[in-house]
Parts: structure tokens; C-alpha cells; sequence
């Protein structure tokens, strides 16, 4: 799955929101709103102009992006296709499926960038030169 996996996996999950006049609140419970448990919760905040983050791909880790704040746009490349997904609602969630590489870029001043994330931190689960990431995409790709 991980080295097969496509942009076409990832998908926006629309989340919840229960309405209130001085504020609406999202819930998010792991196996229930999304497809998997959540292990570990981060968020990036204080992105400078113009920075870039990910730049990078997971074997096993599945992840769901939020925009907290503000928005950002997610570059999603399998190898093959691209695509890139904007995020600008705190109750729009991307899920990102292992061996997917991804960039995110155009953070707006003040964003954040919510990240829920199935495993412990590993580093050994990161790809983080785009050659290996090609590499392992095609790993077993003879196999049907
Ligand atoms: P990284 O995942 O590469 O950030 P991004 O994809 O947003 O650019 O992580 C940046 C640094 O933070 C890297 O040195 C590893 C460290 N880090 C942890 O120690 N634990 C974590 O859970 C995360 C996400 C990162």
C-alpha cells in the first residue's frame, strides 16, 4: 500500500462543527472522524514568509493536516502525479496516506498548521531525499 499509494488516497475529510454564538468547537477522535488512531498531536506555528516545511515523505505514518489558523497549501506527489490541496478552514482536514511526498507552502501570516499523526515521532520512517523517495515507489512494483 505505501509504496502503491496515490494523491488519489489522500482526501479532505470534512470535520464536524458544533455552532455556537460565541464560538464553534471541532472534535476530532481518532477511528471515529478519521481513519486511523491518533498517537501523537503537533502543530507549526511562527512560520516565517516564505518558508517551506515537509520536503519530505513517511513509509508508515498516516497523517491528518488541519489550518487551525489561517491557511497554507499542501503539495501532495506520489512519484507519479501532483496535486496541490489549500487548506483555509479550521473544520477541513487533509488525510495524508503513507508514501506520499509532501510540501507545504504559502502560509499566511499567523497560520497553524495542526498535525495529527497515527505514530510515535520515528525518524527512521522519514524519506527525506526525493531520489529515495522515487526509489521506494518502485519498490516491488513489478508485483501486482
Ligand atoms: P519535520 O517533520 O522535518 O518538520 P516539517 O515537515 O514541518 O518541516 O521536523 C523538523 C524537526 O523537528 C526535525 O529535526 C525532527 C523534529 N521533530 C521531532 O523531534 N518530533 C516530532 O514529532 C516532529 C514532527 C519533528
Amino acid at each position: 500500500m505505501r509504496t502503491k499509494s496515490s494523491i488519489y488516497d489522500c482526501c479532505i475529510i470534512e470535520l464536524n462543527k458544533i455552532h455556537n454564538r460565541s464560538g464553534n468547537i471541532t472534535v476530532i477522535e481518532g477511528n471515529i472522524d478519521i481513519p486511523f488512531a491518533v498517537k501523537r498531536i503537533y502543530y507549526l506555528y511562527d512560520v516565517p514568509g516564505g518558508a517551506e516545511r515537509g520536503g519530505h515523505s513517511h513509509k508508515d505514518l498516516q497523517q491528518l493536516i488541519v489550518a487551525a489558523s489561517g491557511c497554507f497549501d499542501i503539495v501532495l506527489d506520489d512519484g507519479k502525479n501532483k496535486k496541490v490541496v489549500e487548506l483555509n478552514r479550521p473544520y477541513y482536514g487533509l488525510h495524508i496516506v503513507p508514501g506520499i511526498w509532501r510540501e507545504i507552502i504559502n502560509f499566511s501570516s499567523g497560520a497553524i498548521c495542526l498535525v495529527l499523526a497515527s505514530h510515535r515521532y520515528d525518524k527512521d520512517d522519514y524519506i527525506r531525499e526525493y531520489n529515495n523517495f522515487t526509489a521506494f515507489k518502485n519498490e516491488n512494483s513489478s508485483i501486482i
